[in-house]
């Protein structure tokens, strides 16, 4: 095989990004999509060149025209679709969340893992630059040993009423601050305790599902780095800062202003750190999302290992629930 054929399952808006980043992926060829809504499928068809519009998700797993499949659907639809191109032996790509609750999580890793086939999940913040640049520079020691990590992260506004809903979309903590929970993972490693704080400070969906809009976050990590998190749905923008501070330098990222970074290493003691950085506008959407479909496409080819696994999402899973419950008891709590 050198050229994977993907089906789209959901043709909302995730999938048009996903959609434009697979287009310039040469070994990938969107083969084929559905939606609920016909209409849907059609648009994104015509506009990506698709030439198979299918009429259920369950004819899209069982051609033989479809090696992998992006799952693009509202969130709580994502285990039975997963389970499913499992068992129908198809590579699968999950959008983040890849569910609602850790138990779930569980059974859809457990079946990509009996069946062979690839999971990986939506965690595109590991393929974006400086991000990726930053995590190779951490394994290498450049900054020492981590100290402090901590990150401010800005949503959309949700654009429908189940990103509140525990039981739909699961609100900021678990459909949002999960990419956080899996970078931090990524960077610094297993999380020892977990403190969240939180409310529904702006949006009537928050408030009815009782689920946060904006969230204070507090962590140990078993190296003994510390951690924190704010996430807010109400800033009116998407986009992060973070900073990483070691014992011998920090990096900081600005996706906010500067749309890039900068990086202090203290060379030794007569040497004042000087800075150096990067510069992307538009990072995410330049780089982000395509070198995360290029991964995807190359390890079913066998060309690179897996990355951003169901494995992981497991985990960065526990400290979204773990976070949530944290919250509503007030308490910090082990993982
Ligand atoms: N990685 C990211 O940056 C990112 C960004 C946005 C959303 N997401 C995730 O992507 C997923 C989808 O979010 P969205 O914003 O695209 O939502 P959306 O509401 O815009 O799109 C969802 C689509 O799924 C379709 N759908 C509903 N039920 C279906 C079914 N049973 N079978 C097939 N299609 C069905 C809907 O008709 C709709 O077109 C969510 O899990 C969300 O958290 C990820």
């Amino acid at each position: 095989m050198n050229q994977v054929r993907i089906g789209v399952i959901g043709a909302g808006r995730i999938s048009h990004v996903m959609a434009q980043a697979h287009s310039h992926v040469p070994e990938s060829k969107l083969q084929g999509v559905f939606d609920v809504v016909r209409a849907s499928s059609e648009h994104l068809a015509s506009k990506y060149d698709i030439p198979h519009v299918f009429d259920s998700y369950e004819a899209m797993l069982a051609s033989e025209e479809i090696d992998a499949v992006l799952v693009c659907t509202p969130t709580f639809l994502h285990e039975q679709i997963v389970i499913d191109a499992a068992n129908a032996g198809k590579h699968i790509f999950c959008q983040k969340p890849m569910a609602l609750t850790l138990e779930q999580c569980e059974r859809m890793n457990e079946a990509a893992t009996r069946n062979g086939v690839i999971l990986q999940v939506g965690f595109m913040i590991r393929f974006t630059p400086p991000f990726v640049e930053v995590k190779e520079r951490l394994d290498s020691g450049e900054i020492g040993d981590i100290i402090a990590i901590r990150s401010a992260v800005f949503g959309w506004e949700p654009t429908a009423d189940w990103f509140y809903d525990p039981t739909q979309g699961g609100g900021i903590l678990i459909d949002t601050i999960i990419h956080t929970f899996d970078l931090y993972r990524w960077y610094a490693g297993e999380v020892e305790t977990i403190y969240a704080d939180g409310g529904a400070y702006v949006f009537e969906g928050a408030r009815k599902h009782g689920t946060p809009d904006n969230i204070m976050c507090s962590l140990k990590f078993k190296n003994g780095a510390m951690g924190s998190i704010y996430g807010s749905w109400s800033s009116g923008y998407g986009d992060k800062t973070l900073e990483i501070y070691g014992t011998k330098g920090s990096f900081f990222i600005d996706l906010m202003e500067a749309q890039g970074g900068r990086a202090f290493i203290k060379k030794n003691n007569e040497n004042p750190s000087s800075a150096e950085g990067w510069n992307n506008l538009g990072v995410l959407w330049k780089f982000g999302y395509q070198q995360e479909a290029r991964h995807f496409t190359h390890s079913i080819l066998g060309r690179v290992g897996p990355s951003a696994t169901g494995s992981d999402a497991v985990e960065a899973q526990k400290l979204a629930v773990l976070a949530d419950r944290s919250m509503r008891s007030s308490q910090p709590l082990k993982v």
